[in-house]
């Protein structure tokens, strides 16, 4: 098949690789063209393990290319997937004025029959939005399609060459059809809904995932208080499957570019039509608090007083194996190191690039290696489970730190490992040691 994938953010990338990996002739626009030369020179504008192999592979196989020229593009294209940002307004709602865009170009470029898919997060109803703001511009025919996409960040390319399942939202059976046996050789889990029902699906199943991992960070402030261990405890819920073990991992909370922005849409969506989710405003809440539960330990450390402090910071990227800093839960309790007048000094393997020219210097002394930031630091606190950090000796780490403190917050450590060593040592949901 032809198809073009209009925006080469994560979703549109990922994407529009792995088509071209399944044998498909795929074309990629952006309107950044500067993003485009790279990509057309064989850079990949993210960090995602895998993903620049497979473009250089597809693109020398012909299969493979990048233009700014969506109008060339859409012409050639019997099937195109609009695949653009939609980041949150102010008040929460998805922004989709990309999406409009997107949609009035294609209508503009239409030249013949053509599925149209829309593979971006988007609220309920935009499909038909897409549909209406393209039939009103030409006379063209083709069909509406809600593909949404569940790939995660990080294993971006594994989640799309082996997804647990693909959702068709589709008012028209023989495109539904096209589609399916377009999407047959990744997974034979293929549901076929109504387009409302599919962009419903995405946002439950963000908004779901988002809630356990709620629940369980509330779990482990409680077993915090009554002395259980919230990973025996995540442990043997998740042997029973109605429960399963994935996203029980209690930690500093959820960020990133999903489920902050879709738990806020969700809340939104329902607003909109007189219905208050309750509780999905309850797991929006617990997960803003569950960020300061780093400072919560650091302050009953000091006395409250973390002024004149030097606090390490090992990882800023919001979850390994990706340099996205957006959302990330870092930020927000490095402001608050900085405003309490700490001195924090901080290490990401692959992130600081992006955080720093995202968010500023933020008056942090930002260091090369992990240990060079823990060097004469008051405490240490973990924020991102890199395996870099994983792998630490915690023998030395001790020695280079001015006092043995170390937050763990995301449970990284095991505790006789820790329990070797004379590291005060708090961790999420888990006894303090020392
Ligand atoms: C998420 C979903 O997992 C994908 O299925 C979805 O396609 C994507 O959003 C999207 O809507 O585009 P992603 O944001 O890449 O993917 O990252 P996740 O691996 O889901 O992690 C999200 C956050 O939850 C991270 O901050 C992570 O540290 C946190 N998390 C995850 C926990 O705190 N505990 C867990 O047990 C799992």
């Amino acid at each position: 098949m032809n198809i073009t994938v209009i925006g080469t953010g994560y979703v549109g990338l990922v994407s529009g690789i792995c088509y071209a990996e399944l044998g498909h002739r795929v074309v990629c626009v952006d309107k950044d063209l500067a993003k485009v030369e790279t990509l057309q020179n064989g850079g990949i504008p993210i960090y995602e393990p895998g993903l620049q192999e497979l473009s250089v592979k597809n693109m020398a196989a012909g299969r493979l290319s990048f233009t700014g020229d969506l109008r060339d593009a859409v012409g050639q294209s019997e099937f195109v997937i609009i695949a653009v940002g939609t980041p949150s307004l102010p008040n929460g709602e998805a922004n989709l004025a990309y999406i409009d865009g997107a949609a009035i170009e294609i209508a503009e470029a239409m030249n013949g029959y053509k599925i149209i898919a829309v593979k971006s997060t988007v609220p309920v109803g935009t499909n038909e939005r897409v549909a209406k703001l393209i039939r009103s511009r030409t006379p063209e025919r083709f069909d509406s399609i809600s593909l949404p996409e569940f790939l995660r960040e990080g294993s971006a390319v594994q989640d799309t060459m082996h997804p647990d399942r693909i959702v068709i939202g589709a008012d028209s059976d023989a495109a539904a059809e096209t589609l399916k046996q377009l999407h047959l050789p990744l997974t034979d889990n293929i549901v076929v809904t109504d387009i409302r029902s599919a962009e419903m699906l995405k946002y439950a199943s963000n908004a779901f995932l988002a809630t356990k991992i709620s629940f369980i960070n509330e779990i482990a402030n409680i077993c915090e208080k009554v002395g259980a261990d919230v990973t025996r405890v995540a442990e043997g819920m998740g042997f029973d499957k109605r429960i399963g073990h994935a996203f029980l991992k209690a930690g500093i909370g959820y960020g990133g570019s999903c489920f902050p922005k879709d738990t806020r849409a969700l809340i939104q969506i329902a607003g909109n039509v007189d219905y208050e989710f309750k509780l999905l405003r309850a797991v929006v809440e617990v997960n803003q608090d569950q960020r300061m539960s780093v400072i919560r330990k650091l302050e009953s450390i000091f006395d409250g007083e973390l002024q004149g402090k030097t606090i390490a910071i090992w990882g800023v990227a919001f979850k390994p194996n990706t340099d996205d800093v957006r959302e990330s839960p870092a930020l927000e309790i490095i402001q608050y190191l900085i405003r309490s007048g700490a001195h924090v000094k901080a290490y990401d393997p692959i992130a600081m690039r992006n955080f720093r020219t995202m968010y500023g210097d933020n008056g942090v002394m930002w260091c090369d290696e992990a240990l060079e930031a823990a060097a004469g630091a008051d405490a240490l606190c973990l924020l991102t489970e890199w395996e870099e950090f994983v792998r630490t000796d915690l023998g030395q780490l001790q020695t280079i730190l001015r006092k043995p403190i170390l937050i763990d917050g995301r449970n990284v450590f095991k505790e006789a490992d820790v329990a070797e060593t004379s590291f005060i040592y708090y961790s999420i949901g888990r006894p303090r040691l020392n």
